[in-house]
């Protein structure tokens, strides 16, 4: 698939088939992720795989933190279920103490997310699907994987043959709302 393409129609999937991922795609995907841009080429990403079900189940429970998602009149995170049926759930961390921090601002977060846009396109290149999951109980996800404390885990992405066809996503600002020519106008 074409690049502009791929950007163009990927979505978020949260509904998979039972088909397995084939060894080679999921080895594809991840090398997308390798590939990304980080700074200073510090590649501070690491990825936990995950493909075993009570480990899956366990990471979809953890997906949902009643403090985020009670107050905005979730009953659960959108992502949950994909976390256990997905065949595949990948765990994306980061080293923060090997990327870098300048202005206040730590840049490990943009490395790992350069990655997952990565793995997600990819992944749709492929006819695979996935869904970035930033809410989850990350002391207790740590623990369960056995994640060093340092790192941090920055997203969960499930990773496997969509049930259904993607609909359209929703909708994005207009270019015009977001872009600046030559100059902030407020
Ligand atoms: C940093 C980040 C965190 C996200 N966390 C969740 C999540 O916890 N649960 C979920 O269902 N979707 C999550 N999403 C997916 C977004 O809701 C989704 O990307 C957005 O609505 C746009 O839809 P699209 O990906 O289909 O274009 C997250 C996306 C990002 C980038």
């Amino acid at each position: 698939m074409e690049t502009l393409e791929a950007i163009r129609t990927r979505r978020s999937v949260r509904k998979f088939s039972d088909r397995p991922v084939e060894p080679e795609k999921l080895q594809a995907v991840l090398e997308a992720a390798r590939q990304a841009p980080t700074w200073a080429n510090m590649q501070c990403s690491r990825f936990v795989v995950v493909e075993e079900p009570a480990v899956k189940a366990r990471i979809s429970e953890l997906s949902y933190v009643e403090a985020f998602f009670a107050t905005r009149g979730y009953k659960s995170n959108p992502a949950q279920k994909a976390l256990a049926d997905a065949p595949v759930v990948i765990v994306a961390c980061a080293d923060p103490n090997n990327s870098g921090e300048l202005r206040g601002q730590q840049y490990y977060l943009a490395d790992v997310g350069i990655a997952a846009e990565n793995l997600m396109l990819a992944a749709h290149a492929l006819g695979l699907g996935s869904v970035f999951v930033g809410v989850f109980d990350e002391e207790q996800l740590g623990e369960l994987l056995g994640i060093p404390a340092e790192l941090r885990i920055v997203g969960l992405f499930p990773l496997g043959y969509p049930l259904e066809e993607a609909k359209a996503g929703p909708p994005r600002k207009p270019l015009d709302e977001i872009v600046h020519y030559g100059k902030y106008q407020v």
